[in-house]
C-alpha cells in the first residue's frame, strides 16, 4: 500500500520535473527565435543609417545629418484603418519613399512606381493593400516574402500585382490596368463564362467566381500542386493542367503561355465582394457596370467551348 503511494508520488514528482524541463526548453528557444528576429531588423536598420549618411553631407544640414547619427533602432509602422492592422514593412524598407535610395540594393531600394505611391499614400495604404504579405510581422520570412504552405497571405507575385488594383478599382481602363483587361479579355475569349458566374452572369457548371479572392486558401486540395502550397500557384497550376490538379474536372488546359496565365490570375484573384470604405473606396460614375455581360459572353452565347465537346466525342 505504502509502496504504490511512494511510487505514485515519485511519478508525479517526475511528471512535474519533466513538464519544467519542457517549458524552461520552450522559453528559451522562443526567447532565441524573438532575439534573432529582433537581430534581422535591427542590422537592416544600422545598415540603413551608415548608408544615409553616407549620402548626406555634414555641412549641407548638420542638425539632420546629427539626427541620422543618433537615430536607434526602432519598429516602425503604419496604421491602415480600413483593415483595423498595422504593416510594419518600412521597419526594413527604410528608403521606399526616398528618392536617395533608388540605386540602393533591397530592403533599401526607393519604390519603383513614387507615382503609385502619391495616388495611394503610404501613410495611409501602407503596403499589404497592394502586396499582401504579413504586415504585423518583423521578419523576412514572417512577412511571408516566399510562400508558406497553406498561408492566407503570402506576398503577391509579381506578375499578379494587379489582382490587388481590382480590389479597388472596378474600372480597369480608368486605372489602365492592362493586366486585368486582358485577362477578362481572355476570359471572354475562351468561354470561361459557359461554366462560371460572375456577378450573376454566366453559366454554373463550376463555381460561381464573383468572390473567388475571398475565398481562403485552406479550400484547395494542394495533393497535386507541384510548386508551393499557394492560392496563386494553386490557380496558375489549375489553369495550366486542370485534369492534374482536380481530376475529373470538365475543364481543359487551355494553350496559353506563362503570361496569359499570370493575366487570367491575375482577374479571377480581383474577383472580391469585399467592400472598401473612405479613403479606400473609389469613385465610379453611377452608371458603370464591373463586369458587364456583354464583356464576358462572348457572342457565340453561353455554350461550352465547342472544341471541348468535340475532343470528348473521339
Ligand atoms: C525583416 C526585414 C523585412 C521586412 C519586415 C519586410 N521586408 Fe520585404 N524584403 C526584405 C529583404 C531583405 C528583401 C530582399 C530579398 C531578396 O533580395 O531576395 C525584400 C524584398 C521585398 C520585395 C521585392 C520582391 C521580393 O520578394 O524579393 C517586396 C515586394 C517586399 N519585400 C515587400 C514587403 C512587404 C509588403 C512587407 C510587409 C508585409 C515587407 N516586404 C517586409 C526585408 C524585409
Ligand atoms: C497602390 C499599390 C501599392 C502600394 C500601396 C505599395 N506598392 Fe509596392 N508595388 C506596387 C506595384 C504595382 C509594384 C510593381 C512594380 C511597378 O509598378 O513597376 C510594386 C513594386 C514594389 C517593389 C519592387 C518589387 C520587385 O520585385 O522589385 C517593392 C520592394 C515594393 N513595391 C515595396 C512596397 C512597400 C514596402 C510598400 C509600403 C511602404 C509598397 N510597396 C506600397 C504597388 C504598390
Ligand atoms: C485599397 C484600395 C486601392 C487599391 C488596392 C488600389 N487603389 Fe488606386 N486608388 C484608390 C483610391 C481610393 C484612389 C483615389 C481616387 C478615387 O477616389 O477614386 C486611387 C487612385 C488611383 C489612381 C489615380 C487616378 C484615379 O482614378 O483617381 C490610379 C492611376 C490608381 N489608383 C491606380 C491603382 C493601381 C495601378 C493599383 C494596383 C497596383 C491600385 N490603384 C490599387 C484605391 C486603391
Ligand atoms: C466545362 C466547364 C468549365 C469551363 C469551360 C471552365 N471551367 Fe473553371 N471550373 C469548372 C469546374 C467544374 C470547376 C471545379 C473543379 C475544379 O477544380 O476544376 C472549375 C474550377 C475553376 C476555378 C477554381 C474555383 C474554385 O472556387 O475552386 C477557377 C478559378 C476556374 N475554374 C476558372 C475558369 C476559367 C478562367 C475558365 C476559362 C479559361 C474556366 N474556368 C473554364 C468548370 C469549367
Amino acid at each position: 500500500m505504502e509502496d504504490k503511494q511512494m511510487e505514485k508520488a515519485v511519478s508525479r514528482k517526475l511528471t512535474l520535473f519533466c513538464v519544467i524541463c519542457g517549458v524552461a526548453v520552450l522559453v528559451l528557444m522562443g526567447a532565441t527565435v524573438i532575439r534573432d528576429g529582433e537581430r534581422e531588423w535591427k542590422h537592416y536598420q544600422t545598415q540603413y543609417r551608415e548608408m544615409l549618411l553616407k549620402m548626406i553631407k555634414k555641412e549641407n544640414n548638420p542638425t539632420f545629418y546629427q539626427r541620422v547619427e543618433e537615430m536607434k533602432p526602432e519598429i516602425r509602422q503604419i496604421v491602415v484603418d480600413e483593415w483595423k492592422t498595422v504593416d510594419r514593412c518600412t521597419t526594413c524598407h527604410l528608403g521606399i519613399e526616398d528618392p536617395l535610395f533608388a540605386n540602393a540594393k533591397q530592403p533599401f531600394t526607393t519604390h519603383p512606381n513614387p507615382e503609385l505611391l502619391k495616388q495611394h499614400p503610404v501613410e495611409k495604404f501602407g503596403c499589404t493593400m497592394c502586396h499582401g504579405g504579413q504586415g504585423l510581422a518583423t521578419t523576412y520570412y514572417g512577412s511571408s516574402h516566399q510562400p508558406i504552405d497553406n498561408w492566407p497571405i503570402t506576398l503577391v507575385a509579381k506578375g499578379l500585382m494587379q489582382s490587388r488594383c481590382g480590389y479597388c478599382h472596378k474600372d480597369f481602363e480608368a486605372i489602365k490596368a492592362d493586366r486585368l483587361i486582358k485577362g477578362r479579355e481572355l476570359y471572354k475569349e475562351m468561354h470561361c463564362a459557359g461554366c462560371h458566374l460572375i456577378d450573376g452572369q454566366g453559366g454554373n457548371v463550376g463555381p460561381d467566381l464573383s468572390n473567388f479572392a475571398d475565398k481562403d486558401p485552406s479550400n484547395f486540395a494542394y495533393e497535386n500542386i507541384e510548386g508551393p502550397h499557394s492560392k496563386q500557384t494553386w490557380v496558375m497550376e489549375h489553369f495550366k493542367d486542370p485534369k492534374r490538379v482536380s481530376p475529373g474536372t470538365p475543364m481543359r488546359a487551355y494553350a496559353m503561355n506563362d503570361d496569359q496565365v499570370e493575366c487570367l490570375t491575375s482577374y479571377v484573384l480581383s474577383l472580391t465582394q469585399r467592400g472598401f470604405s473612405r479613403p479606400y473606396s473609389t469613385k465610379v460614375k453611377a452608371d458603370f457596370v464591373p463586369h458587364r455581360v456583354d464583356a464576358l459572353v462572348p457572342e457565340a452565347g453561353l455554350s461550352v467551348d465547342a472544341e471541348d465537346e468535340a475532343g470528348s466525342n473521339q
